[in-house]
């Protein structure tokens, strides 16, 4: 078992009976998905989960997990989440695969959100190692793309798998790949890139976690932000 797995069981071992659970996207929520599905039949937990994506709703449904439509729900219990990055004060950079608006739309209206990560999601400064993910309407890129050139940012389209187009989002939006210079401040980029008009969301998820589980060398660590 890795370290992303390992969390994975034991995030998916806090959940209590009646919670509505929100479910991340990306591989380290795929092993969360199997874990409390497991749990949920082994224990006869009574559980519902919203989904961030196509996949987690499709990876949800075949294990058997009762699934609600993100319309149909006012809060969450908890939304539950891996990262791509994450710095000491528990911001995080997510995005890598697409989901993010979900993604942040959950974790922004959960009563809990548990980032589960290894270490190698940890970072000094966030946004040093990956682009920030910004997603936005389809006919507004290119003047997205030169109000985010004017504060510093540089880099474009993102690209689908294959390579050979343009990646489209579930939403039918575009993804902007941005590389800022590592000096850059993350609570004001947060809140710069949020007020560009054509921006849909970014991946800067600022001081939405409530608390990060990370698998380190097998045992599990536990932290909150500070106040
Ligand atoms: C998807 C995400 C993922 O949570 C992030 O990419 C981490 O993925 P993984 O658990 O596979 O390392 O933000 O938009």
């Amino acid at each position: 078992m890795n370290d992303k797995q390992r969390v994975a069981e034991y995030a998916a071992n806090q959940i209590a009976d009646g919670m509505l659970v929100g479910l991340g996207t990306g591989s380290t929520a795929n092993y969360f998905i199997e874990a409390l599905a497991r749990r949920m039949q082994e224990e006869n937990l009574k559980i519902s989960t919203v989904s961030s994506s196509v996949v987690s709703a499709i990876k949800a449904d075949s294990h058997g997990l009762p699934l609600v439509g993100i319309d149909q729900v006012e809060r969450l219990d908890v939304y539950v989440d891996g990262a791509d990055e994450v710095d000491s004060e528990l911001n995080l950079l997510k995005g890598k695969g697409s989901d993010l608006v979900r993604e942040k739309l959950l974790a922004h209206n959960s009563h809990a959100f548990w980032v589960l990560i290894d270490q190698s999601k940890r970072v000094e400064r966030l946004a040093s190692k990956s682009p920030v993910p910004v997603e936005v309407m389809p006919f507004a890129w290119r003047l997205v793309l030169s109000s985010i050139e004017a504060i510093g940012g540089r880099g474009g389209l993102r690209l689908n798998s294959a390579g050979d187009g343009i990646a489209v989002t579930a939403h039918g939006s575009l993804v902007l790949d941005i590389s800022f210079d590592t000096a850059t401040d993350i609570s004001l980029l947060n809140k710069t890139l949020s007020s560009i008009p054509g921006v849909v969301e970014h991946g800067i998820f600022h001081r939405l976690a409530t608390e990060v589980f990370c698998g380190v060398e097998g045992e599990i660590q536990r932290q909150t932000p500070d106040k």
